[in-house]
């Protein structure tokens, strides 16, 4: 009897050149972020991907779980790849050819299939119809993961502005359940991360060390900002101990002084021609008056005038990268005010600290829009977002309270940091550069800073 075999053979256009996008399909086992008929993969061979490197690539057909193993048969940078695959009674190739074109990569993508044993008639063609449906959503996949999502820039949806504006299907989303709804929507490839230099503040706990450990898994050369050396020694080492191409930097700056900001954005501009995203993360909520020895409350030096004096003295690397993200890491705690103009310069009488992070958050906000449209001709692209309410050391030492009775709906860090780190990448998000605000990969209205007035008084300030 002789054996079924199923062809297929589909053709793309890509925006990244042919050079990155051979890097990134040689790496496999990075096949599940654009392969929705992929549950999980990993590379079962040491060092760079080269002929005979291998990959346990796990199927999902249904409830069905479907086992291969995947050999690079073949590989000419950067024009052709051949992976040969292995399963219970069948074996794939599949052959990615790469066209460079004047801008991007047409990319040509075949499948053939061998079956050990012939079908029936009926199986065979209704197995055909399903395996040239699952190839095309593959492959319009892999473009939508590489390209972003051309139709679909992410706008304000009636849907988020009913549920934000109903605060609580708002505050349900920052749950961990917002994060579970939202999980799937708009992935990233993460060849869009590898050799960006990335800047982050605040990677030593919580949310930034979750996007810390992320970024680097994805081939990001990131500089991790931290105040606590030792931290920052333990972080490199965990780091740098991960199978993954990304490498990390460390430096140490107390970003509550506006010395230590200025030090450190010296050492940057010496150290790096261009930064490709700059992620102010770190942050806190101090529950006690606290004025630094520059004489600034510590909330507004920490959460906002750093973050500010840090991106503008950053701007000539950020636009030297030609295609450059600045994220704030605000906080929904901000929902609670409007911008004052004397709640920037919080008093010891009356100083309550939910206030002053509040109004501090709504300053990033405030930033990122302003910035958008200021740096806009740069191709620089601004973001406030909200992680959600994070189960971190932060939370649990600010709000003990909410902390213990909130705990078990709480995101975990790696939940907080999913909409950081597709942000970093995401074509779509660029392209929304400013509108908007973040939550779960969507533009929430809460964020957007309505009156002119708020603008007024964060720049005059
Ligand atoms: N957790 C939430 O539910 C939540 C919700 C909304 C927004 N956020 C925002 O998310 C960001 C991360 O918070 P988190 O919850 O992950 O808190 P976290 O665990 O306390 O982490 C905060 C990070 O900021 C760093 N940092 C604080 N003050 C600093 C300073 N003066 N100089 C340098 N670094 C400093 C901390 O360094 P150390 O490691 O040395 O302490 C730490 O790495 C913050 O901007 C926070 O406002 C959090």
């Amino acid at each position: 009897m002789t054996k079924s075999v199923w062809h297929i053979n589909k053709t793309i256009d890509l925006d990244l050149p042919a050079d990155r996008v051979f890097a990134y399909l040689c790496r496999w086992d990075t096949v599940e972020e654009w392969d929705p008929t992929v549950f999980a993969a990993r590379k079962l061979t040491k060092g760079m991907p080269g002929v005979g490197s291998r990959f346990a690539v796990n199927l999902r057909m249904g409830w069905k779980r479907i086992p291969m193993i995947y050999r690079i048969r073949e590989m000419a940078p950067p024009r052709l790849i051949v992976m040969a695959g292995q399963g219970a009674g069948f074996r794939a190739v599949d052959r990615i050819r790469l066209e460079p074109r004047p801008v991007g990569t047409r990319l040509t993508y075949a499948v053939e299939i061998t079956f050990d044993q012939r079908h029936s008639p009926l199986a065979d063609r209704i197995g055909r119809a399903l395996f040239d449906h699952y190839a095309s959503w593959t492959i319009r996949r892999l473009q939508a993961v590489l390209n972003g999502f051309p139709r679909s820039v992410p706008t304000l949806t009636p849907m988020t502005r009913l549920a934000d504006r109903a605060i609580l299907p708002g505050l349900i989303g920052f749950t961990s359940l917002g994060y579970t709804l939202g999980k799937h929507r708009r992935p990233v490839a993460s060849a869009l991360y590898a050799g960006r230099t990335m800047v982050l503040t605040g990677g030593t706990s919580g949310i930034g060390r979750a996007v810390a450990r992320e970024l680097v898994r994805r081939g990001a050369k990131l500089v991790v900002v931290g105040r606590d050396a030792e931290k920052l020694n333990q972080l490199r080492k965990e780091l740098a101990g991960l199978p993954a191409e990304g490498t990390i930097e460390t430096e140490q700056a107390d970003l509550s002084l506006l010395a230590e900001v200025r030090d450190l954005a010296a050492r940057l501009l010496r150290r790096h021609d261009h930064i490709d995203v700059l992620i102010n993360n770190a942050g806190a909520l101090f529950n006690r008056y606290h004025r630094t020895r520059e004489g600034i409350e510590r909330t507004m030096a920490t959460d906002l005038v750093s973050p500010y004096l840090l991106t503008r003295l950053l701007l000539p690397p950020l636009k030297a990268s030609g295609d450059a993200r600045i994220i704030n890491v605000a906080s929904g705690g901000m929902y609670t005010q409007g911008m004052r103009a004397e709640g920037l310069t919080p008093r010891p009488s009356d100083y309550d600290g939910p206030t002053a992070y509040a109004q501090a958050k709504r300053g990033l906000v405030i930033l990122a829009e302003t910035w958008a449209r200021k740096w806009a001709a740069s191709g620089i692209s601004v973001h406030a977002m909200h992680p959600g309410w994070v189960d971190t050391p932060g939370l649990e030492r600010s709000l003990p309270a909410f902390h213990r009775q909130l705990r078990p709906w709480l995101r975990t860090p790696a939940q907080g940091a999913d909409t950081i780190v597709w942000l970093a990448a995401a074509p779509d998000a660029h392209r929304a550069s400013g509108s908007s605000g973040w939550i779960e990969k969507s533009v929430r209205p809460m964020f957007l800073a309505t009156h002119a007035v708020h603008q007024k008084t964060i720049l005059n300030w």
